[in-house]
Parts: structure tokens; C-alpha cells; sequence
């Protein structure tokens, strides 16, 4: 069976503590409860395009622990295939995570293993086969190795933003990111733009594609989403089309781009175009949003989809 979708990124162990309300600097509050689950936006990403439908691999590094189990169980379950995963002398990433009454989270992400996801460390790892999905999670070095590696079309979700040069953010197709990842890559590839039409997220995505970006998808939380590519015709200018996001009571927002941008490569590798794709990918991502967790949200069944 060919692969359809390879994840190369970040696996962590989400430790998750749910309170009131988030402490302020300097303030100690008291938390209800806490969990360790399988996060890391990699894995998540994995799960995610697995669970939609695609025959998927996970390509990133885990430490020598107690953790590592915990970090890919999902995803074996899953069937995600794991073989290239290596195992480092690091400890397995750690996510420390705070998740408020109001679904509001703050999240500190302690790299670990991740960090050994370099250039090298991709490229020993060989070909990939399938539409190639990425984060900003790993070493830059190892998100362009990938990308050179690639034979089909890449997702890049740069979350968080981090720097790559203006030809590997090119490569992207789409560009998946949230409003204000979007408003951070566009002043990497144009630092003289000025940005006062903050709120203009139209624009942007339409920018994003002027710069040279084949397709974007911006990620508006409860608002839905962009998705901007070339429009077909002489001027070959950019064609921003919005859809709306399905109206749910949000409990944890943890992992729901990751959810949207695994389930986006998932149908893309089945054929979906992309306004197609993200119309499913923001149904899916809905249904995360309900529940605690990241991947411990993620619909195991697509029948409400
Ligand atoms: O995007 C959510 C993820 O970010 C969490 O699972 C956490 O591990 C961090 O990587
Ligand atoms: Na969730």
C-alpha cells in the first residue's frame, strides 16, 4: 500500500492542566485537574490525516522513556506507520499546557527529541512518498531537507513561525496558518510591506499569493477560513475564497489546526481540491474543539462528518 500523506514534526507528551481561568504573571491558581496525552503537532497531524482516511507515516524523533509510549500509541493504533521514527538520547518532548473554563490555553513546548529532527537526520531518513506535511515544530534544516526530498505537493503549517528562506516558503501548497502566523510570513517575505490593514485577512491571504505562494489557507478559529490561489485567468492574480466554520460550544481549542491541516492533507492526497479539502478539514476540526485533549479528541468515526 502506498503512502498518501508523510508528517515529518514534532511528537510530544501533552501535560494538560485544567482550571478557572489561566494564572496571571507571578500567580499561583489551583487547578481542577490534569492529563497526559499524546500531543505534538507532527503526531497530531498524523493522527489527524490517518483518522480522515489517508494511508499515512510519521517521520520525527522521540527520547529513550517512559514518555515515548505514550507519544506514539495514538498513532499506532492508528496505523500510522512509525519505522522511521528514531530514538534519541534527548528526552521525548513535553508540552506543559494550561486550558481554561473558557477553552482559552497557553502552551510551553519543551523541544526534546524534536530537536534532532535536522537536516541530517532527514535526509539518512531517505524518500517521501506522498503528499509531504510540515510544522513549525522541528529545526529549520530539517523542514528544507524534507521539502528537497518531496515528490509531491507539500503543506506547510508554520506554526509556530519560524525563519526559512523566502525559496522554501515558496514551496508551500498550500500554506496553512492562523491570522497572525499569516500577518508573520508575509513580513518575512516582504519586510517593507506596511501592515496597517490589520483585521484585512482577505488581503493578506491575497498578498501571501502575490509574493509567489501557489495556494494559502488562513485558519480563522470560530470564523472559518480563507483559501487563496491563483485565479485561473489572464491577470493569473489571487482569488481569496471564504467558508464559514460549522458553530459548535468550544471545551479545548489544543490541537485543532493540527486536526484541520492533517484532515486538509488527507483529502487533498484523495482528490479533494483544496476549497473542497478545507471545507471537510474545518468540519473535522469542529468536532476537536468538543472535547478535551488534542489527539484525544479526534473523531475516531467520520460518520457525522
Ligand atoms: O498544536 C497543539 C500542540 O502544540 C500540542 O499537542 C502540543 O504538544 C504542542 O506541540
Ligand atoms: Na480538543
Amino acid at each position: 500500500q502506498h503512502i498518501q500523506v508523510t508528517i515529518v514534526g514534532s511528537s510530544n507528551v501533552d501535560i494538560t492542566a485544567l482550571m478557572a481561568r489561566l494564572p496571571g504573571p507571578g500567580e499561583t491558581v489551583l487547578a481542577d485537574s490534569y492529563q497526559l496525552s499524546p500531543g505534538g503537532k507532527g503526531a497530531n497531524q498524523a493522527l489527524a490525516a490517518a483518522l480522515a482516511g489517508a494511508i499515512t507515516e510519521f517521520i520525527g524523533a522521540v527520547g529513550n522513556d517512559s514518555h515515548a509510549g505514550i507519544a506514539l500509541g495514538q498513532l499506532e493504533e492508528a496505523g500510522v506507520k512509525l519505522d522511521r521514527v528514531t530514538r534519541a538520547s534527548e528526552p521525548t518532548g513535553v508540552a506543559i499546557i494550561q486550558v481554561d473554563s473558557a477553552a482559552e490555553n497557553s502552551i510551553a513546548v519543551v523541544s526534546g527529541a524534536n530537536s534532532t529532527v535536522t537536516g541530517e537526520a532527514v535526509q539518512a531518513a531517505g524518500s517521501i512518498e506522498g503528499i509531504l506535511v510540515l510544522q513549525g515544530e522541528i529545526p529549520a534544516s530539517g523542514i528544507k531537507a524534507a521539502m528537497d526530498a518531496a515528490t509531491d505537493r507539500i503543506v506547510l503549517n508554520l506554526a509556530p513561525v519560524i525563519e526559512l528562506d523566502r525559496e522554501y516558503l515558496l514551496k508551500a501548497n498550500p500554506l496553512v496558518v492562523n491570522e497572525h502566523e499569516a500577518e508573520a510570513v508575509l513580513q518575512q517575505l516582504n519586510p517593507q510591506l506596511n501592515l496597517e490593514f490589520a483585521g484585512k485577512y482577505e488581503r493578506l491571504a491575497g498578498l501571501l499569493v502575490d509574493e509567489g505562494i501557489d495556494s494559502v489557507v488562513i485558519t480563522l478559529g470560530a470564523n472559518g477560513c480563507l483559501v487563496a490561489d491563483r485565479a485561473p485567468l489572464e491577470n493569473g492574480g489571487a482569488q481569496v475564497r471564504a467558508l464559514p466554520a460549522v458553530k459548535v460550544k468550544a471545551v479545548d481549542t489544543t490541537g485543532a489546526g493540527d486536526a484541520f491541516t492533517g484532515a486538509l492533507a488527507a483529502r487533498l492526497a484523495n482528490g479533494d481540491d483544496l476549497a473542497q479539502a478545507a471545507e471537510f478539514a474545518g468540519k473535522f476540526a469542529a468536532l476537536t474543539v468538543q472535547a478535551h485533549g488534542a489527539q484525544a479528541s479526534y473523531p475516531r468515526s467520520l460518520q457525522n462528518l
